[in-house]
């Protein structure tokens, strides 16, 4: 207490707030992650999807101002002003990109407030409650009935904040703050060739689950078991004891999972069907443990690699594939079914067995809709070109995007390769950093294979990329007859490349604006990416180590950096427009070479050669 009166810190100073560029700290501590995920294979889930309310904060007034912490009242009883009003705002729909909603949203980067009311009927009293995002771009705080709860980052993974002992009986006012601002510590950081959206562009939903639940949950092929046993694992919410049951149509009957302390793993001799592109076949599992269950559709098969060869089901594939944005002319990037089953009939026409789902997470259910229909999938985490590779705090960023990838994908048989990034220069900080996420990959999921889209070794002109020695299949971006015009340097290139493991070449292609028409030199007509399409597909086939490609990229798509009079913002390298209808002439040159592949392909044979499985 100062001689003078009253302790400086007990006066309220109604201005306090404009001088306080520390208000964020306190919403980074209470951090979610993987850890925290809740499944929800199957189970009913409460949506909360609709029209939430909404309004721009571009200086975070929200924040500093404690938006959340007043319940809305009419400006009528207002005894001060305010510089906000939730029950006045504008409404945004869930999910969607906040930027495909109005002119004014269109490139709108910062913060963002959505409320809604919860009406909440209590269930059970030892009832727990969670709120499932699909994702919020980038990062996400949750407040309810004026406190918070969760903050989260990472704009393509789900994540969850326990709602327990916060909700009451009847209306609850939810909030969650999203904030899509670029910057160098993010993952990705602030520089991108993709479109910056913003917003919660998946689906919202409430789970309600028993006091004891099943967290997490896994069902594989053990790897180098001759497709002989399969593994079931589980974890539950809690460090307790007791036995799950596991059963899978047709094949297990009802049987125990042993758990202690929350953890519980059973191998059985089970034979199925394997899954492949060719045959994706798919069985009915169920778990329960107590008054929770959950269910999926899981399918069999083994991915490993054996010298420069990839083996599905030990047998030599190629991969013929595509790279894939989330992009649409009307949704951004928000998916839905139909989007989905047009990007993969696009894909199926194609001639593709596989597609790089590039340069992020996508939607749930584009992976689930692979493992229906056959696409085997490259799906990656946004370590893209300049990370700030030196921050350890960047570093957790990554790590648990990649962590929250694999807790949901990891019983999808269509995923068999994870991509710990993309075209980073090779620098000691990079090469730590990276390294250390497939070491990560690895232990978190021994069943897939890892990989990177890693660039050329311009000193030695070859594909050496340091970090190769971490994967097990590289991915190589290369522009020859774009970028660099001469294709002199991609066959120079695979003349002095050993690089001794299975190589992908997951990037090459070309502008060429729809319609236009002019010489193969012409740039941005569909002559021209016709013809690189043509020579890169003529020389890539000459390397035996190049056991898969996945062309840039299957539509056009939008990004806020290009800006010529060909692309006003958009990619044009699609080998369709972003109508996803019209294609361009490179489409039938590609699908051409594909379909010779898959002819020229002997019937699959048993490989002899010893796999070196995951
Ligand atoms: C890079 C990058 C892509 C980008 C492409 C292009 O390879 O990985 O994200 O869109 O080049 O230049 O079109």
């Amino acid at each position: 207490m100062t001689a003078e009166g009253a302790d400086r810190a007990t006066v309220v100073d109604p201005y306090d707030h404009l001088h306080d560029e520390s208000y964020a700290d306190a919403f980074a501590r209470g951090r979610v992650g993987a850890a925290s995920l809740v499944t929800v294979a199957g189970r009913a889930v409460e949506s909360l999807d609709g029209d939430w309310r909404f309004a721009i904060d571009p200086h975070d007034e929200g924040l500093r101002q404690t938006w959340y912490a007043d319940e809305p009242v009419p400006a009528s009883e207002w005894t001060v002003p305010r510089d906000y009003d939730d029950g006045a705002w504008q409404t945004a729909p869930v999910p969607a990109c906040w930027n495909m909603r109005r002119p004014e949203w269109r490139h709108y980067e910062g913060g963002a407030w959505y409320t809604r009311t919860l009406d909440h009927t209590p269930g059970e009293a030892d009832e727990r409650t969670v709120l499932h995002v699909g994702a919020a771009a980038y990062e996400a705080r949750v407040f309810l009935n004026g406190q918070f709860l969760g903050a989260h980052r990472g704009a393509s993974t789900p994540f969850c904040v326990e709602l327990t002992g916060h909700l009451r009986p009847g209306p609850n006012r939810l909030q969650i703050q999203v904030d899509n601002a670029r910057r160098t510590d993010r993952v990705p950081m602030r520089h991108t060739d993709w479109f910056n959206y913003g917003g919660l562009y998946r689906s919202v939903a409430l789970l309600r689950l028993p006091a004891l639940f099943i967290r997490d949950f896994g069902v594989a092929l053990v790897p180098g078991s001759g497709f002989r046993r399969v593994a079931v694992d589980v974890t539950l919410s809690d460090p307790v004891d007791g036995t799950a049951t596991v059963a899978i149509d047709g094949l297990l009957p009802p049987s125990p999972v042993p758990i202690t302390a929350g953890r519980g793993r059973v191998e059985f001799d089970l034979a199925p069907e394997l899954w492949s592109p060719d045959s994706p076949r798919l069985y009915g599992v169920t778990l329960r443990f107590g008054a929770d269950s959950v269910a999926d559709r899981v399918g069999f098969r083994e991915i490993a690699v054996a010298g420069e060869r990839i083996l599905l089901n030990r047998r030599d594939i190629t991969l013929r594939g595509v790279s894939v944005h989330e992009d649409d002319l009307l949704l951004g990037k928000t998916s839905d079914e139909a989007d989905i089953r047009r990007r993969y009939a696009d894909a199926k026409a194609l001639g593709c067995n596989f597609l790089r789902l590039a340069h992020y997470p996508h939607d749930p259910r584009a992976v689930a809709i692979a493992d229906e229909v056959g696409l085997m999938l490259w799906s990656e985490i946004p370590v893209y070109w300049a990370i700030d590779f030196a921050n350890p705090d960047t570093y957790e960023d990554a790590a648990n995007q990649l962590a929250e990838l694999i807790a949901r994908d990891r019983n999808r048989a269509s995923t068999i390769l994870w991509g710990v990034g993309n075209e980073n220069a090779d620098t000691d900080a990079r090469l730590s950093f990276m390294a250390r996420l497939a070491a990560l990959a690895r232990q978190l999921d021994p069943t897939r294979l890892v990989t990177a889209a890693c660039l050329i070794d311009r000193e030695r002109f070859a594909i050496a990329d340091r970090l190769a020695d971490h994967l097990d299949v590289i991915g190589l971006n290369e522009y020859f007859g774009w970028y660099e015009p001469s294709f002199d340097g991609l066959r120079r290139l695979l003349a002095n490349s050993a690089p001794g493991k299975p190589v992908i070449i997951s990037e090459f292609g070309a502008d060429a604006v729809a319609g236009l028409r002019g010489g193969p030199r012409d740039l941005f007509t569909e002559d021209c990416q016709e013809a690189v399409y043509r020579e890169q597909l003529a020389i890539l086939a000459t390397a035996p180590y190049v056991r898969g490609m996945t062309p840039w990229v299957l539509y056009d798509f939008r990004t806020e950096r290009r800006q010529t009079a060909f692309q006003r913002g958009w990619n044009r390298k699609g080998l369709i427009a972003e109508d996803k209808t019209t294609r361009k002439r490179a489409f039938a040159v590609l699908a051409a070479h594909y379909r010779a592949m898959a002819d020229a392909e002997a019937p699959p044979s048993p490989h002899t050669q010893t796999a070196k499985s995951r």
